[in-house]
């Protein structure tokens, strides 16, 4: 549910040093298999009905990380059922989990990530407003006798956001970045953390979107778009004292088509070379390093076979490449560097999956923290020294489900009609594909569920989402329809201008490839999905009024004119190029024709089938007025619609008992209108903040609780 739109460059990021890598070792594409003869077979005992708070619930833990100095594991836990920070020794840890203790008590949202710092005990977490996504951020020293977080940095409308990497030199400075200034451009600062003195590091009067480090965090590359949405990337000229920047200078320009798959990836030790993900002329893009002051000398260090890279692993430093990822049905690992290969190959072993990510300690590369993942089990995680080789299951991301039944995830490949191949994923019930073939004894219902972004992608793996549709019956279809990122600058800048045009095509293009495969019965088709996705539910019921069963659409626009004018101030620097994707700028009358054209509410009469609709109030990238305007239309047509509002959410829903909520009152809606099984409804709509503003066919049952019948 994310608009992928860079902030401020590549290194400013709250999550952990996660060097996010995964896997290796390609299973091919699912075989298509004929379906089984429906007739001729008996119908399987259905699964047991998984309660939706096992699935929506707070995870037992997450964002396990290790401290820099490895002696400390951190991970977000409920503590009164709210994610707070625990921490525990490593030696303890591996002796007794129940040692840990928690070391924040924030209520609401609670603690939305938190970051090790190159001080010891020293953590920075952060906070947003009721999804406002205007991140404050604390420092917490959690070695003291008392646990005092301490603002850094929370002001009314300011975005913070903290700058990585850390300086090992200077392990009490840290730097921030604020648009407290101009709301458009994020300044940089220094803060010293032992004197919570602050000073300003780098005023952003240039206009930039963002800005590139070195290793030792001085400011190297600043980029900011061009008229045709290109990045412009211009050099820092430094003062030979080290003190100032006298001038920048023009140093590469990247074109709009380019930009998705060219960024830095980092440096070299000495910060002499610098390392990018480059498009280089080809479909994938490579990756490749060029000493910074001679960017002609390119050495490619890796050229990816079946989709864009999707990671690199760098020594944390020596900076030397170890490893790479592509992510095309699933991650795979190609090992770069001979040190990292027998810690590779001991860890394929651990688990029945070759997908895991690795963290270590900052400071020390010994200590590894390797997550396992897979589609039907939550998560497991272990702690890996490299040196003694030895590795120790430690715990799964949420205990409970590993008593579930849940389904498998299966790649599938499909063409759209002008022969585009699409990578979707089907899931489906457990016991309609007792097998794993990916095809049901016979059609069944199904939802179409759409990633948002649009320049994002749907990931094989375990989704709590998917696993509560197939759950209740339904076959899940997931397509990378094109302008979704990760297949390459052809099939990316395939998408652009073609919101409710070819990029819905090809939706309807991957339904009807189900149906035609036995999948999907034909008027049982519900389309679903937040974000971008929640749009492509609105485009179904409106451009094609007759092919789906129903739709839900949670945080998408109605209005692309509305969607563009109102966007966060500090999405004013990628403007050029996100109008370019769309397709039209409300600014020219030919634009703002295109963009009406584009939009749901300009057909929201046309609308027949039931439409469900979520919005959370401080939604900041698509605003409460997107689901306002289309459920305003549908009143004065007299179109029934329910209308969820969450007043203390923004772009999707992130606390457990309005996750609850929302999908007791989504799962009645599309048991409906698909026909699928549900569970009662308690207390959750009482329990959550959700505002029903449109019943639609919401009624009470006997207990006084709002339901959908
Ligand atoms: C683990 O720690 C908890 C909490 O300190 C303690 O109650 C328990 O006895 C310990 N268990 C073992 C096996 O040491
Ligand atoms: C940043 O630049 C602006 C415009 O030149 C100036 O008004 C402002 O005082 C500067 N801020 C700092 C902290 O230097
Ligand atoms: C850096 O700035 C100085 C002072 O304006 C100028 O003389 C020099 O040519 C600049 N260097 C580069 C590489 O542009
Ligand atoms: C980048 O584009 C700008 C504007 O067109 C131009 O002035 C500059 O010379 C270009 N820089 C490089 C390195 O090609
Ligand atoms: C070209 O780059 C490589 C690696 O970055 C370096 O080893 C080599 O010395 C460079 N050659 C020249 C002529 O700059
Ligand atoms: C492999 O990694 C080690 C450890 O970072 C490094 O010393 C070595 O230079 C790397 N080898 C190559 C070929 O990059
Ligand atoms: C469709 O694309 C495939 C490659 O994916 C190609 O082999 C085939 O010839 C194309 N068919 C048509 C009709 O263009
Ligand atoms: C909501 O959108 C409508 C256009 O449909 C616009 O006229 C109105 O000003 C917007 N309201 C707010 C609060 O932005
Ligand atoms: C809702 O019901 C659950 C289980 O029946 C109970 O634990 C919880 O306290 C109730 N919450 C509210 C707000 O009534």
């Amino acid at each position: 549910m994310i608009w992928r739109v860079a902030l401020c460059a590549c290194f400013i990021h709250l999550l952990a040093s996660l060097a996010a890598v995964e896997a290796p070792a390609g299973s091919p594409i699912e075989q298509e298999v004929e379906p089984v003869d429906a007739s001729t077979t008996a119908k399987p005992a259905e699964t047991p009905l998984i309660p939706r708070a096992v699935l929506f619930d707070n995870p037992d833990r997450a964002d396990v990380s290790l401290s820099a100095d490895g002696k400390t594991v951190g991970y977000l836990a409920p503590y009164n059922d709210v994610l707070n920070i625990w921490v525990i020794p490593i030696d303890e840890l591996l002796k007794n989990l129940s040692t840990a203790r928690p070391v924040t008590f924030l209520k609401g949202r609670g603690v939305m990530a938190f970051v090790w710092t190159y001080m010891p005990g020293m953590v920075i977490f952060g906070q947003d407003h009721d999804g406002d996504e205007n991140m404050r951020l604390w420092k917490l020293d959690i070695n003291k006798k008392v646990l005092k977080p301490e603002v850094l940095a929370d002001k009314p409308g300011v975005f913070a956001s903290l700058i990585r990497p850390f300086d090992r030199k200077h392990p009490e400075l840290i730097k921030l970045a604020l648009n407290e200034r101009d709301k458009r451009f994020h300044d940089h600062y220094i803060v010293n953390l032992v004197t919570g003195k602050s000073e300003i590091y780098f005023n952003n009067t240039v206009g930039f979107k963002g800005l590139v480090y070195d290793n030792d965090g001085r400011l190297r590359l600043g980029y900011r778009e061009d008229l045709t949405g290109g990045n412009e990337y211009m050099r820092a000229n430094w003062s030979g004292d080290g003190r100032q920047i006298l001038s920048w200078e023009t140093y590469r320009n990247v074109s709009f088509e380019d930009k998705g798959i060219t960024q830095v990836a980092g440096f070299s030790k000495d910060n002499s070379e610098i390392y990018w993900y480059n498009a280089e002329g080809r479909d994938f893009g490579v990756l490749l390093v060029h000493p910074f002051d001679n960017p002609a000398n390119k050495t490619i260090l890796y050229t990816p076979k079946k989709s864009e890279i999707a990671s690199a692993f760098f020594h944390p430093f020596d900076y030397t490449l170890l490893s790479v990822t592509e992510n095309y049905e699933r991650h795979e690992r190609y090992v770069m560097n001979e040190t990292i290969r027998a810690d590779i190959e001991l860890l394929r072993t651990l688990e029945d999956t070759e997908i895991f990510g690795i963290s270590y300690a900052d400071l020390d590369f010994d200590k590894w923290f390797v997550t396992f993942y897979f589609d039907n089990l939550p998560a497991t995680m272990y702690y890996y020294d490299r040196k003694t080789k030895r590795a120790d299951y430690l715990f799964s991301s949420k205990d409970i489900l590993l008593d579930m039944v849940l389904s498998r995830m299966h790649p599938v490949e499909v063409k759209t009609r002008d022969n585009l191949t699409m990578l979707c994923y089907i899931s489906l019930p457990v016991e309609s594909d007792p097998k794993g073939t990916g095809r049901p004894f016979g059609p069944l219902p199904m939802v179409l569920s759409v990633h948002g972004g649009p320049s994002s992608r749907d990931y094989w793996g375990f989704s709590p989402d998917v696993q509560h549709f197939t759950n209740r019956g339904y076959a899940v279809l997931q397509c990378n329809f094109r302008g979704s990122s990760g297949f390459g600058r052809a099939f990316l800048n395939a998408g652009n201008g073609e919101w409710a045009g070819k990029m819905h095509d090809d939706l309807i293009d991957a339904s009807n490839w189900a149906i035609q495969q036995k999948i999907a019965l034909a008027d049982k088709i519900a389309i679903e999905g937040g974000s971008y996705g929640g749009y492509a539910a609105l485009v179904g019921l409106t451009f094609t009024p007759d092919f789906f069963a129903c739709g839900i659409d949670v945080v998408g626009p109605s209005n692309l004119v509305t969607l563009v004018e109102t966007i966060p101030s500090y999405w004013a620097p990628a403007y050029n190029s996100f109008v370019r994707k769309i397709g039209g700028d409300p600014r020219t009358k030919a634009g703002r024709e295109f963009l009406i054209s584009r939009s749901p509410l300009t057909f929201a009469n046309r609308i027949k089938k039931p439409l469900l609709i979520a919005q959370g109030a401080n939604d900041p990238r698509v605003k409460r007025n997107e689901s306002d305007q289309i459920v305003r239309a549908l009143k004065k047509n007299d179109i029934l619609v329910t209308y969820l509002v969450y007043p203390d959410e923004g772009h999707g829903f992130r606390r457990p008992e309005n996750q609850m909520s929302y999908h007791a009152l989504a799962e009645r809606f599309l048991s409906n209108c698909l026909g699928g099984r549900f569970e009662p409804t308690t207390n959750e709509t009482k329990a959550s903040s959700v505002e029903v503003i449109e019943v639609g066919g919401l009624t009470k049952d006997d207990n006084d609780v709002l339901i959908l019948t």
